[in-house]
């Protein structure tokens, strides 16, 4: 019945916000996430760094507009396709102008769209600031069901859970690869982004990350730290619509492995200090 969005191996590759002052988000981006800034068309700008891109778009704050993940290739593209057939899911027209024309797209229960496709070209950028974007947050009304849409329809792999005392679920890791996560979902009281992340690997480039947010005047709003789940390093600081975007590093690799659960408790969000507990 076609490939699992797990064994397609697929990797967050770009993500599309709205913003009401696209031009302004854009900058901030380039000066603060090492990024090339480019007007696409009236409205549309695109951030392009070393492995991270993201698009912005004239719209609300604070909104996806879409999140693209890359297959590996063309064959684990049109298996996924075949899975997402046979669950019944409507395929869509891929927005993007990152994929090959035969990507394709689908909405999750809260209406987020999520492409899927392969790279159009590759990417040669070089950067002093090492971080490939790897994966988005969501916040939901609903936990549960979005972990019934990617786990057991698109075949996300879960790997770990974080359950209140009574049992229900306010944090899902799911991952489409060997990443730990590329899609996380926050029980919130609203639907739509909690943050988006980007993998700069190796603590020490935490370090040159900070620096580089000290030479700009851009505050961490959370971290340093340690998660619990994917045990990984991070800092968080905010965009100039209060758009969360962490640094991580150390984020677990996962090779079949059982799904974990923790409680929601401050150090599973935190191990060293300070937690921001969502719900
Ligand atoms: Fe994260």
């Amino acid at each position: 019945m076609g490939k699992t969005a797990a064994q397609t191996g697929a990797y967050l590759h770009h993500i599309a916000i709205e913003s009401e002052n696209p031009e302004n988000l854009a900058k901030f981006y380039s000066s603060a996430m090492d990024m090339k800034s480019t007007q696409l068309s009236d409205g549309c700008w695109t951030c392009v760094g070393a492995r991270r891109k993201l698009v912005i778009f004239n719209g609300s704050n604070n909104k996806l507009s879409y999140a693209a993940f890359a297959c590996q290739n063309k064959a684990s593209m049109e298996a996924l396709r075949s899975r997402v057939k046979l669950q019944g899911i409507n395929i869509l027209s891929s927005p993007s102008h990152y994929f090959h024309d035969d990507a394709f797209a689908i909405s999750d229960p809260n209406g987020n769209l999520i492409c899927f496709g392969v790279e159009e070209g590759s990417d040669a950028i070089n950067a002093n600031l090492h971080a490939p974007l790897q994966h988005l947050t969501f916040a939901s009304l609903d936990v549960e069901m979005m972990v019934d849409f990617y786990v057991e329809k698109l075949g996300f792999s879960l790997s770990d859970r974080v359950l209140h005392e009574n049992g229900d679920l306010a944090t899902a890791f799911m991952t489409s690869n060997h990443e730990h996560h590329t899609i996380a979902c926050f029980k919130a009281d609203y639907n739509g982004i909690d943050h988006h992340s980007y993998e700069a690997g190796d603590w020490m480039y935490i370090r040159d990350w900070c620096d580089h947010f000290a030479t700009q005047d851009i505050q961490l709003i959370w971290g340093p730290g340690r998660h619990g789940p994917g045990n990984n390093l991070f800092i968080f600081i905010e965009d100039l619509d209060r758009n969360w975007i962490e640094i991580s590093a150390e984020l677990e690799v996962v090779v079949d492995r059982p799904t974990l659960d923790w409680p929601q408790h401050p150090r599973t969000l935190n191990k060293w200090g300070r937690a921001i507990m969502r719900s």
